[in-house]
């Protein structure tokens, strides 16, 4: 449904904190969105300033000085720290992306840093999943067969197929290329959006897996597949360089395939 006023944490107040770091040789400064929906208050942007020359290159290293040393409140996610867990992925300077990975150097003038947009958010730059982990699970993203295993062996696969899982089993499902997709923005009600439909793609390609057949036919719906329109949002923002609207694109092949 059209909604024609700004959601609650889109309103930003003006009342943002400074924090100055005093006597810093190499000053820069973030700009940190902040939100607690249990408070009452609009969003505000605070302002935290950090000295490079006693900070780690990346910007999740900026965020845990400023939560260790000047603001115990701020609340963001964080687990692995290079790159495989997803957790850290936020919006920076206006791409969405992982904090671990994104070099404060690449960040030219003040580092604006909000959630992934068009979550609802828990707190400051903590989006929540729930619907996101729902969609994943829709598509039940495991290994499913009908015949029985050979007798005591693994299912094996050649190396041939396994390579068919290149640029898919990467995906570590922060949710970047979700979160910038405008038709995910609109109908994520419906639409699976590029990092569920990769998952499921990564099922559909995988030799092993029997349930082709029904996987495509949970997906061969108006909204699930097909609100994808190729703007490739999701291919330009993904932090691991995937290509979730290849992918979707494969699958719109299969279902074609499968028809003729
Ligand atoms: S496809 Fe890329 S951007 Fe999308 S969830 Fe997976 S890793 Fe993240
Ligand atoms: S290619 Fe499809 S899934 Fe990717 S951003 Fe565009 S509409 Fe969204
Ligand atoms: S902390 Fe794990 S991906 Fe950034």
């Amino acid at each position: 449904m059209a909604e024609f006023r700004l959601p609650a944490n889109s309103r930003i107040s003006k009342n943002g904190k400074v924090h100055k770091a005093e006597g810093a040789s190499r000053p820069k400064s973030f700009k940190v969105y902040r939100y607690d929906p249990d408070s009452g208050e609009n969003p505000r942007y605070d302002n935290f300033e950090v000295d490079l020359d006693n900070c780690g290159p990346m910007v999740l290293d900026a965020l845990i000085k400023i939560k260790s040393e000047q603001d115990s409140s701020l609340t963001f996610r964080r687990s692995c720290r290079e790159g495989i867990c997803g957790s850290c992925s936020m919006n920076i300077n206006g791409t969405n992306t992982l904090a671990c990975t994104k070099s404060i150097e690449e960040c030219g003038g003040e580092v604006r840093i909000t959630p992934l947009p068009h979550m609802e958010v828990i707190k400051d730059l903590v989006p929540d999943f729930k619907h996101f982990y729902a969609q994943y699970a829709s598509i039940e993203p495991w290994l499913k067969t009908k015949t029985t295993t050979p007798s005591g062996k693994e299912r094996l696969q050649s190396p041939e197929d396994r390579a068919k899982l290149d640029g898919l089993y990467e995906c570590i499902l922060c949710a970047c290329c979700s979160t910038s997709c405008p038709s995910y923005w609109w109908n994520s009600d419906k639409f699976l959006g590029p990092a569920i439909l990769l998952q499921a793609y990564r099922w559909l390609a995988d030799s092993r897996d029997e349930f082709t057949g029904e996987r495509l036919d949970e997906l061969e719906d108006p909204f699930r597949l097909y609100r994808c329109h190729t703007i490739m949002n999701c291919a330009n923002v993904c932090p691991k360089g995937l290509n979730p609207a290849k992918a979707i694109a494969e699958t719109k092949k299969m279902v074609a395939e499968r028809a003729i």
